[in-house]
């Protein structure tokens, strides 16, 4: 999925930067994070429910696709109170001072959550192709 991709490239990038102690570009970065984690991420997740999980469903209507699609939908609420809770550190940071540990772990574990997430789903979407 090609949407996928794209979100793996951003994955990518800032499990590099948090992974530093005191990521060093995360003051510019900043607004990006806050679009990815706002809007990118929330549309993907709406258009995945609103598109691919029902057209799933009707390709493949077994148990086992809406189990595993009821799941997904699960991550998807648990992902954005996450998202939720992660933008409102990004936004208490003080600009000028360095990033904090708590913050660092949020977004290393939102990062990972995210990425564990978007895996089962390439598992389960190729059915659909
Ligand atoms: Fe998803
Ligand atoms: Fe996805």
């Amino acid at each position: 999925m090609a949407d996928h991709e794209i979100l793996s490239q951003y994955i990518e990038r800032y499990n590099r930067m948090f992974a530093d102690e005191s990521p060093k570009n995360m003051r510019e970065e900043i607004d990006g994070i806050k679009l990815i984690i706002n809007q990118k991420v929330v549309d993907h997740f709406a258009y995945e429910e609103e598109h691919i999980f029902p057209g799933l469903l009707q390709a493949i209507p077994s148990k086992e696709v809406s189990d595993a699609v009821s799941i997904l939908r699960k991550e998807h609420v648990s992902l954005l109170k996450q998202a939720k809770r992660l933008n409102e550190m990004l936004s208490n940071q003080n600009p000028d001072g360095n990033c904090t540990g708590e913050l660092r772990k949020a977004m290393l574990d939102f990062l990972a959550n995210l990425e564990r997430h978007a895996a089962k789903e390439n598992e389960l979407f190729p059915s659909l192709m």
